[in-house]
């Protein structure tokens, strides 16, 4: 279960529709676990009012979940994007809290659950995906105890210190702890959740593990073998919450890259830059998680600096549209653009141009092509779950060529340690990381590549939900042979 299906609803001028694949990391993330099993995927359509039955795409079995037009501004543009994105991703914009952004948020949360039990076989494992879904664990368990619930964050979950500033701060925890497993990008993610466990409800946690004390027989009713009694002999739910960070598809990122047609594409885009002797990329959701001012900025003062020149570096922008109908994103749209436009005003010639700028998405191939021809990949999110586009970039170079410069807190820092990791908010200390990978030796290229194209190959999205659904599975059995 997600918010968005793995296809979006595309409803053209002339009333005609069609199905196309959704934007967004977790769309990539899960499709081929999903077309892999016999699962089907409770999800929103992407467009207001679509009352879609349920349909086959791709061996997954798609069931759409009806949103009304206000529901998409309530729910999904409001409390999702508006209040629990800002507040997760430390509060860089300031989280808004309306009380009918909530209600709405719980009675969307309850039609998902709905969903899910209506189609769920008996004792079947159901895996919810992300912040706008943190309540169906709670209300599926209230409705079907039969099931296996996993839950997985895909974004960061915030120290207490933010995190109670949410006035529904304890309702999320309750919902969560609907789940038997809730897992999370980094280790501090969950050391956060399982700190605002005890602060909020006063649970016991031990390691991954707490317990969750049952106070209504019903809750365990079909699975009684979920119940055990704790060292303080009350009746518990015991749940894991830990960290599982997610990955990418690598082995389908290196095969398009070998591709003929794709390598002929990265030659031809550099040679469309002018040829530049470095070719730098920016590849991001047009979100202010991605600290793209910041990477701007840097770049801009190397150009002053006259450290670079246009003639021979080049900068590549994909900015894809993202959550258009909120304020603070349209903000961020001009604040970026007015940027984009000083900086080519200032510094690109006629035939070379400071900063391609796109705000389009673009298909896969282009991408691994964009990849491919960039010598310098810049991740500088202030703040991001994981962030893919780190691993996609390493994926992609199997000639052991080019340099990700990657934010501290991006959660892929984590595991990719060989990257230039930087604070994008030491602009000088971003500046420092560009020109080191830009003049960085073909042998430390070589050498820091193959080690984190060693961790993207070895824990690829197969092992990551191999984990999770493992773990889920132990879990689960755990507490049936402790009977
Ligand atoms: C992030 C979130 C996903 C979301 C995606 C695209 O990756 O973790 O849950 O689907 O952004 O955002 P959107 O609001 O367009 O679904």
């Amino acid at each position: 279960m997600s918010n968005r299906l793995p296809v979006d609803k595309v409803v053209e001028a002339d009333g005609s529709s069609e199905w196309r694949v959704s934007p967004g990391g977790l769309v990539t993330a899960l499709e081929p676990i999903m077309s892999a099993s016999d699962g089907a995927w409770v999800g929103w359509a992407g467009i207001a009012d679509d009352h879609s039955e349920p349909f086959e795409h791709d061996n997954i079995s798609i069931v759409p979940v009806t949103l009304s037009a206000e529901e998409i501004e309530l729910y999904y543009e409001g409390f999702s994007n508006d209040t629990l994105w800002p507040l997760y991703h430390d509060v860089i914009a300031p989280p808004t809290y309306h009380r009918d952004w909530w209600e709405s948020y719980v009675s969307v949360n309850q039609r998902f659950a709905d969903a899910a039990a209506s189609v769920a076989a008996s004792g079947a494992t159901v895996w919810v995906q992300d912040y706008q879904l943190q309540l169906v664990p709670k209300m599926l368990r209230e409705i079907r105890p039969d099931l296996v619930i996993g839950f997985f964050n895909h974004i960061p979950f915030p120290a207490y210190g933010i995190f109670s500033q949410l006035p529904w701060r304890t309702q999320v925890i309750e919902g969560l702890l609907g789940a038997d497993v809730i897992g999370f990008q980094r280790v501090a993610d969950a050391g956060n959740f399982s700190r605002a466990v005890r602060r909020l409800l006063g649970y016991t946690t031990k390691g991954s593990t707490i317990e969750v004390p049952i106070t209504d027989v019903s809750e365990v009713q079909g699975a009684p073998h979920r119940a055990k009694t704790s060292r303080r002999g009350h009746q518990v739910r015991t749940v894991t919450a830990r960290a599982f960070p997610i990955s990418i598809d690598a082995a389908s990122f290196e095969e398009l890259a070998r591709t003929p047609a794709i390598q002929a594409r990265a030659r031809e885009l550099r040679h469309e830059l002018g040829d530049p002797a470095v070719v730098m990329l920016g590849v991001d959701r047009l979100d202010y998680t991605k600290g793209i001012g910041h990477r701007l900025k840097a770049y801009g003062e190397l150009l002053a600096d006259g450290k670079i020149s246009v003639a021979d570096a080049s900068l590549v922008q994909v900015a894809s549209p993202s959550r258009e109908r909120v304020q603070t994103y349209m903000t961020l749209r001009d604040e970026i653009e007015l940027t984009v436009g000083r900086l080519n005003g200032d510094f690109s010639t006629i035939s070379h141009t400071a900063i391609s700028y796109l705000h389009q998405g673009q298909p896969r191939e282009e991408m691994v092509a964009l990849y491919l021809a960039a010598d310098v990949m810049l991740v500088t999110a202030l703040r991001d779950g994981m962030n893919l586009v780190a691993k996609e970039y390493v994926a992609t170079r199997f000639d052991n060529d080019g340099v990700l410069v990657l934010s501290e807190f991006a959660g892929a820092a984590d595991e990719l340690k060989a990257a230039l990791l930087v604070n994008p908010h030491d602009i000088g200390g971003l500046k420092e990381a560009i020109m080191k990978a830009i003049g960085m030796p073909k042998h430390e290229k070589s050498r820091r590549m193959r080690s984190l194209r060693k961790r993207v190959i070895e824990y690829d999205v197969a092992r990551w939900s191999k984990n999770f659904l493992g773990a889920l599975a132990d879990q689960t059995s755990a507490q049936s042979s402790s009977d």
